[in-house]
This record gives C-alpha cells, sequence and structure tokens, in this order.
C-alpha cells in the first residue's frame, strides 16, 4: 500500500509552501487529490494521487540531483561563504523540508560531477569511507609530474600533515607533465590538493570527472539533471 500523509505534509515536504500556507492553497482549490478538489490540509493522501495546479507532486518521495559544479561556487547554505552552489537550482528545492544537501563536498575552485539530495541515509551512505566509492579528480599541477608518484600514491603509506592514519591506495595515472587522473575511494579534507602538496606540488585545477559509475555526460557547467534513486546504487 502507497504510503499516505496530510496534504500540508506533502506541500511542505516538496517545497511547495509551509505547512501554514497550505490552508489557502487548499482554499484556493490548487490541491487535488484523485482529481477530486481536495477539502482540508488534513485529508490523508498517496503522493501519486495529489497534484498542484494540475501537476503531479515532485519528488515526493526525494530527489537526486547531478550538477556540473562550476568554479566559484561553494558547497555550503550560508550566503557569507560566497556564491552557493544551491542558486544554481529551482528556487522551489531550496524550500524543501527535509533540506537538500551535497553528497560530500567540493573546494570552491572545483569543478565537475557533484551530486545532491534531499534522501540523508543516501548522505550518509556514500560518503562514508567504508562504502569506498571511487572518485575520480583530473588534475593540474604547477610543477612536472613523474613516475615515482604513482606507486607512492599506491602505497597506502601516504601521510598528510595533522592526520591520523595514510591515506588509502590511490590511483594516479600521469597523462603529460602537469596533468594527471587520480582515483581516490576516501573523501578527506581538500585530499588531492594535499596529496599532491605533500609531494611539493601545487594543484592549479581540479575537476571531478567520475562519482561511482556517474559521469556528466553533456551536461554544462552551472547545469543540473534530476537522477533516478536508483541510479546511485550503480555508484
Ligand atoms: N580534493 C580536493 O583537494 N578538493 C576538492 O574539491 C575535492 C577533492
Amino acid at each position: 500500500m502507497a504510503q499516505t500523509s496530510r496534504i500540508d505534509q506533502w506541500l511542505s515536504r516538496c517545497g511547495y509552501c509551509s505547512r501554514r500556507e497550505a490552508r489557502s492553497w487548499v482554499r484556493d482549490g490548487r490541491v487535488q487529490v484523485a482529481a477530486l478538489r481536495a477539502d482540508s490540509v488534513d485529508q490523508r493522501a498517496a503522493a501519486g494521487d495529489v497534484t498542484v495546479d494540475g501537476e503531479a507532486l515532485e519528488g515526493p518521495h526525494g530527489l537526486l540531483v547531478l550538477l556540473n559544479k562550476p568554479a566559484g561556487r561553494v558547497c555550503s547554505h550560508q550566503a557569507s561563504e560566497g556564491p552557493s552552489i544551491y542558486d544554481l537550482l529551482p528556487e522551489r528545492w531550496q524550500r524543501r523540508n527535509p533540506a537538500i544537501n551535497s553528497i560530500g563536498r567540493l573546494d570552491q575552485d572545483t569543478t565537475g560531477v557533484l551530486l545532491l539530495t534531499d534522501l540523508g541515509d543516501l548522505i550518509q551512505r556514500w560518503t562514508s569511507p567504508r562504502h569506498k566509492v571511487p572518485k575520480v579528480y583530473e588534475v593540474t599541477v604547477d610543477a612536472p609530474l613523474d613516475e615515482s608518484l604513482i606507486p607512492l600514491f599506491a602505497s597506502g603509506t601516504l601521510q598528510l600533515p595533522g592526520e591520523d592514519s595514510p591515506c588509502a591506495p590511490a590511483r594516479l595515472q600521469i597523462l603529460d607533465v602537469h596533468q594527471a587522473r587520480l582515483e581516490l575511494t576516501e573523501g578527506r579534507f581538500h585530499q588531492v590538493k594535499r596529496m599532491f602538496g605533500v609531494t611539493g606540488r601545487t594543484v592549479t585545477r581540479l575537476h571531478r570527472s567520475r562519482f561511482g559509475e556517474i559521469e556528466l555526460g553533456d551536461l554544462e557547467p552551472g547545469k543540473w539533471r534530476l537522477l533516478e534513486v536508483t541510479d546511485l546504487a550503480r555508484a
């Protein structure tokens, strides 16, 4: 049997309006249940039976979003931290309850694959180091790379300053003098920049090209696409 909830809960969960505002939405006839005008906010209904202004509810059981993060945006809801990735999403999503959050964070200057969801258990699962989700980064550095970095990064002994344990083995491919591809299964704070930092190099450009099996395809910087929650099972 489909899960039922009060109409005001569906409307606030999906970001249409607050539970208080739902009263006037229902009064104004904007909400229907099974094609009949809803009579009160405490009427219970399955999400699939509810329409608002003639449209099905959007993502009543949660959203999973792929964003091609552009440089210059922070993964934060705090306006004081700078221009936010969340401002790139539809306004209604910003009112969803629970809120949409990124699955892990990318630095302000890092670009590429960023997943966002309002499903807290997905965030927990896909940021947990136990899951070892592979993340692939395209890295540009300021000083020449050399082959000795490959066994160093793969060794599982690379120690970052201030950390208790060494980094898990990571796969490095050197693409040319200043460019490499790095695959990590962890997500420590500024990990890629710090790993190259230990070797005396500064990362000058960082782009995440893959999270699990999820890639950007033809998604332009700053644009997003909805994914099926099951897509993340592939991650
Ligand atoms: N590692 C970093 O140093 N920065 C990122 O944004 C992601 C991984």
